[in-house]
């Protein structure tokens, strides 16, 4: 098979922040047409990994799949055409893919029609893409996260030439509006405000993947918004790797409070936003947040270390006073938030003493919820070339141990929670027991209960009646 290489990608290019004009564009396929003609009878299955930048992308390729003529395949082994979303942010997201694409290696070997496709943040990396191209040769499309809009041509060129086909491009990056849309959930919806990072900690790959922070228009996430509110969704996501730096690269001279009260004022039910870079949080923000009731009263702002030297090592951009003060006022103003995090341990050369100051923030801020990492190189990154002199033993102690800080306040927290009544937006079948329901409360706890398949998509009032860490069981209330 001959291998054509339209582009590769190159984390220089990938790292560079220019000042230039964002371009703005709406999604076209050349070879819609042509797909059209071919694609009856055929079917698609995308296998997603990572944050909800890629769950959102899967949702684009399916819209434009589906355009196209093809259906969702009920499962893999059915599919004609099969795109593997990948996820780089740690090392253990890249071993599922190595797992999975071992898998379905063999689906292509069974059928030479077979469009197997990587995408997503890996393949971004060149030298991970170097090692998939070397280790899978069944994979016959390989394509970017600034390549998504060309996925139909790509496709047609796959199966027109019969050629190997790699598609990425490092750059900065556009914002490209996609017409046909699909959903993968029919009351809960994401809608992209930012793309992009330019934070650059230390530790991430993001920004090398996913190109410069670009906002979208202010008029075009509304009119998302409204359409969706206009066809019954009860929860809208607005999605960033840092919302709160929406609308800095424009001049509308619109920021994120403003989105958010805008978005809020249409009337969608419940309204979240993830995720908040602590450095972009402004006073207005609280405020817009504490002032309308369907706008959750839930807000995760990952601090990823108390310590600040390592949040200096780290480049995080503010130290644990400037935190803590962002969290008083935040408390002060939204009664009732319930506040989550992320956290990294065993951050390059990270002393005992430097850990032991993010168990004691951990200790001050008492998290309603909490995501702990164990460090995990990234090569590329400013921080894959430090030195470190921490044991893995050790990042592990101390993972363990930062973890049963945030699980003490998480308890109690659950704890309080009992005996009260909360409303709930039912997602579904429980997924850990058939007979139950379960769903989210405005605070983003999950609770377990009783109750008809009917109700999924609508919201019910839960009094809860039993704790766990993680979740609770309660019955649904009248009222
Ligand atoms: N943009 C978001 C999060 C992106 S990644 C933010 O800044 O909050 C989600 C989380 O993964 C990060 O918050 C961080 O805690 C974790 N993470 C990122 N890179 C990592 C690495 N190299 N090792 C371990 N955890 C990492
Ligand atoms: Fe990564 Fe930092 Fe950007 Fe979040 S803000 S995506 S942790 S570089
Ligand atoms: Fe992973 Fe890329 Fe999201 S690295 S966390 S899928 S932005």
């Amino acid at each position: 098979m001959k291998t054509k290489i339209i582009n590769t990608p190159d984390l220089l290019k990938a790292a560079s922040r220019k000042k230039e004009v964002t371009n703005f564009c709406v999604a076209n396929s050349k070879h819609i047409e042509d797909l059209r003609k071919i694609s009856g009878g055929k079917n698609y299955y995308i296998r997603t990994y990572g944050c909800q930048a890629n769950v959102r992308d899967e949702e684009t390729m399916r819209a434009m799949l589906e355009d196209a003529g093809y259906k969702l395949a009920e499962d893999v082994e059915k599919a004609d055409v099969i795109i593997i979303n990948t996820c780089a942010v740690r090392e253990n997201a890249e071993d599922k893919v190595y797992g999975e694409i071992g898998n379905l290696k063999r689906l292509r070997r069974a059928n030479k029609d077979l469009v197997l496709a990587i995408c997503g943040c890996m393949v971004e990396q060149p030298e991970i893409l170097g090692r998939l191209m070397k280790t899978f040769p069944e994979v016959n499309l390989f394509f970017g996260t600034h390549e998504i809009a060309q996925l139909l041509d790509l496709i047609y060129e796959v199966i027109t030439t019969k050629e190997r086909i790699v598609s990425i491009e490092s750059k900065q990056g556009e914002v490209v509006e996609f017409v046909p849309d699909c959903r993968n959930n029919h009351y809960k919806a994401y809608v992209n405000i930012i793309y992009g990072c330019n934070k650059f900690c230390t530790y991430c790959i993001v920004p090398y993947t996913r190109g410069k922070e670009r906002s979208r228009h202010f008029q075009d996430i509304l009119n998302e918004c409204q359409r969706l509110i206009d066809s019954g969704y009860q929860e809208i996501t607005l999605l960033g790797q840092n919302v709160n730096a929406y609308g800095k690269d424009l001049d509308e001279g619109k920021d994120f409070a403003d989105l958010m009260e805008a978005v809020a004022k249409l009337g969608i039910p419940r309204l979240r936003f993830t995720t908040s870079h602590p450095w972009d949080f402004s006073s207005k923000m609280i405020d817009v947040i504490a002032k309308y009731p369907n706008i959750m009263k839930f807000i995760h702002l990952p601090v990823q270390s108390g310590n600040d030297e390592i949040l200096r090592r780290m480049g995080r951009r503010y130290t644990r006073e400037q935190y803590l003060n962002l969290v008083k006022e935040m408390r002060e103003k939204i009664p009732g938030l319930s506040l989550s995090t992320d956290i990294i341990v065993g951050f390059p050369n990270e002393t005992e003493e430097q850990f032991q100051d993010t168990c004691s923030l951990v200790d001050i801020v008492q998290y309603e919820a909490a995501f702990t990492f164990i460090y995990s190189p990234r090569r590329g990154t400013p921080a894959a070339k430090m030195e470190d002199n921490v044991s893995k033993e050790t990042k592990v102690r101390r993972f363990q141990e930062l973890v049963k800080h945030l699980e003490k306040h998480i308890e109690e927290y659950s704890e309080s929670m009992v005996g009260k009544t909360f409303p709930v937006l039912v997602d579904g079948v429980s997924k850990t027991d058939e007979n139950m329901l379960s769903g989210y409360t405005e605070e983003n706890k999950l609770v377990h209960f009783k109750g008809d398949i009917s109700l999924v998509g609508t919201i019910v009032s839960v009094k809860i009646n039993e704790s766990h860490t993680y979740s609770l069981i309660g019955e649904i209330v009248n009222g």
